[in-house]
């Protein structure tokens, strides 16, 4: 919990996993505490939004987090709420870098949006550091830092040379007004619901739905128990996205996971299946049949570059029933070639190791 003042930590209301101050070693007590104005404080707001660090002073200050374990996988997420904490109102854009390597530029664009940067990346060494970079538009801030150890079977296409920044993660049909996480994730991914459209239906079971063990996604039953279909149903379900361009690369490729399960108990008669295509052509060559309440996952394992990305699920001619998905990861691939570097061989200005 970056910014908390006083010695010790306290268990998160909803999640009941343990916050820590950041004053024990991680910055080496560069920066400056602050609390968010009391106008940005909601009744329902996770008390690790309260306050956060900034760092007025350097271009380049880091957070060292140690006790890791060399080789394994790790999810590295960063969380931001600007709340007004220096009475400016001025919204600041900085980059943030894991090691020596570029992650993504953060921009906060409203003071009271709750902002989360995420990668997963291979540690090389039994320490990770996190770095926010001042690149001259304004004072870079952080309001809390969150570490979880994956399985290294886990996303493959994660390697000691590539990491995994994500874009969305969304659960279908599930709660409009809640995300799931820990502990119904016990890797404490964070699924975001997808906003309602009115050109699909939501269809769900209580029934468990589970992944195979050490299958390489394991999205959690609760996201799973929910999906969606095309509302009229000879229509496809399409998603798009446009490329972001990013400071280190202005054309990023990128990694789709889609989850799906079928959660209905379909006649001998009845056929779900369905192409999934990408700017109308296959993406996947198999054709997709969820099986009745386990998870399968169709992904890339080669980043992809497009000028435009156009996601169209589809069913095949045989098919009597129209497509469903239960999820949807999206992810851009970034270099991590140098995790390991001691990023005092960059330009550091305050960093500790
Ligand atoms: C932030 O708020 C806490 C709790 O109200 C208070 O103890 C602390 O002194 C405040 N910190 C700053 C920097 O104002
Ligand atoms: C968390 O729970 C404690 C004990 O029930 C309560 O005092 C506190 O106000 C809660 N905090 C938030 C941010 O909801
Ligand atoms: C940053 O966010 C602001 C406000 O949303 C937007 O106007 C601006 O174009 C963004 N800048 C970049 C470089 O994305
Ligand atoms: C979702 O959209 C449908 C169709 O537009 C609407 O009837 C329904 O009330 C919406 N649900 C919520 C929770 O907003
Ligand atoms: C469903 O979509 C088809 C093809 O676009 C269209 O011909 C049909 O009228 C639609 N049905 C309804 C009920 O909207
Ligand atoms: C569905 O996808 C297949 C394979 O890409 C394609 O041949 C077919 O035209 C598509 N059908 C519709 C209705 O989009
Ligand atoms: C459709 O069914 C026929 C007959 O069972 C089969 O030969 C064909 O491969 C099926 N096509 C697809 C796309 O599943
Ligand atoms: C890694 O370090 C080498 C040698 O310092 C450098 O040439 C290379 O560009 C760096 N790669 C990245 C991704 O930063």
């Amino acid at each position: 919990d970056c910014g908390l003042q006083g010695e010790t930590g306290y268990t998160e209301n909803t999640t009941k996993l343990s916050m820590a101050p950041d004053n024990g070693g991680f910055t080496d007590d560069a920066g400056t505490c602050h609390n968010i104005s009391a106008e940005y404080v909601t009744p329902l707001m996770g008390k690790s939004w309260f306050n956060l660090r900034s760092f007025a002073a350097g271009t380049r200050n880091c957070y060292t987090l140690r006790s890791i374990v060399p080789g394994l996988k790790y999810l590295v997420r960063a969380r931001f709420m600007y709340g007004n904490y220096d009475g400016l109102h001025r919204l600041p854009m900085f980059d943030l870098h894991i090691g020596v390597n570029f992650w993504r530029t953060v921009n906060i664009s409203s003071p009271f949006a709750a902002k989360f940067v995420e990668v997963i990346v291979v540690v090389p060494d039994d320490y990770v550091q996190v770095c926010l970079i001042n690149t001259g538009a304004g004072t870079p801030f952080i309001s809390g830092l969150d570490l979880r150890p994956l399985k290294k079977t886990m996303y493959p296409q994660v390697t000691a040379a590539q990491g995994l920044v994500l874009l969305t993660r969304f659960n279908f049909g599930g709660d409009e007004n809640t995300g799931i996480r820990y502990p119904d994730d016990p890797h404490d991914r964070m699924w975001f619901p997808w906003v309602n459209s009115s050109s699909w239906t939501e269809i769900s079971t209580t029934r468990r739905v589970k992944y195979e063990a050490d299958s390489p996604f394991e999205a959690p039953m609760a996201v799973m128990q929910t999906a969606i279909r095309p509302r009229n149903a000879s229509h496809n379900i399409e998603f798009d996205w446009e490329p972001q361009p990013q400071a280190n690369d202005p054309s990023p490729g990128y990694i789709i996971i889609m989850h799906f399960s079928e959660l209905q108990l379909l006649p001998s008669n009845a056929v779900r299946e369905f192409y999934i295509n990408l700017n109308g052509k296959l993406l996947n060559r198999d054709v997709m049949r969820p099986p009745y309440l386990y998870g399968q996952a169709s992904y890339n394992t080669f980043a992809i570059r497009k000028s435009y990305y156009i996601v169209s699920l589809n069913a095949t001619a045989n098919s009597t029933l129209p497509p469903i998905i239960n999820a949807l990861e999206l992810f851009s691939v970034i270099p991590t070639t140098n995790l390991s570097t001691n990023s005092q061989d960059g330009m550091c200005a305050v960093c500790t190791l």
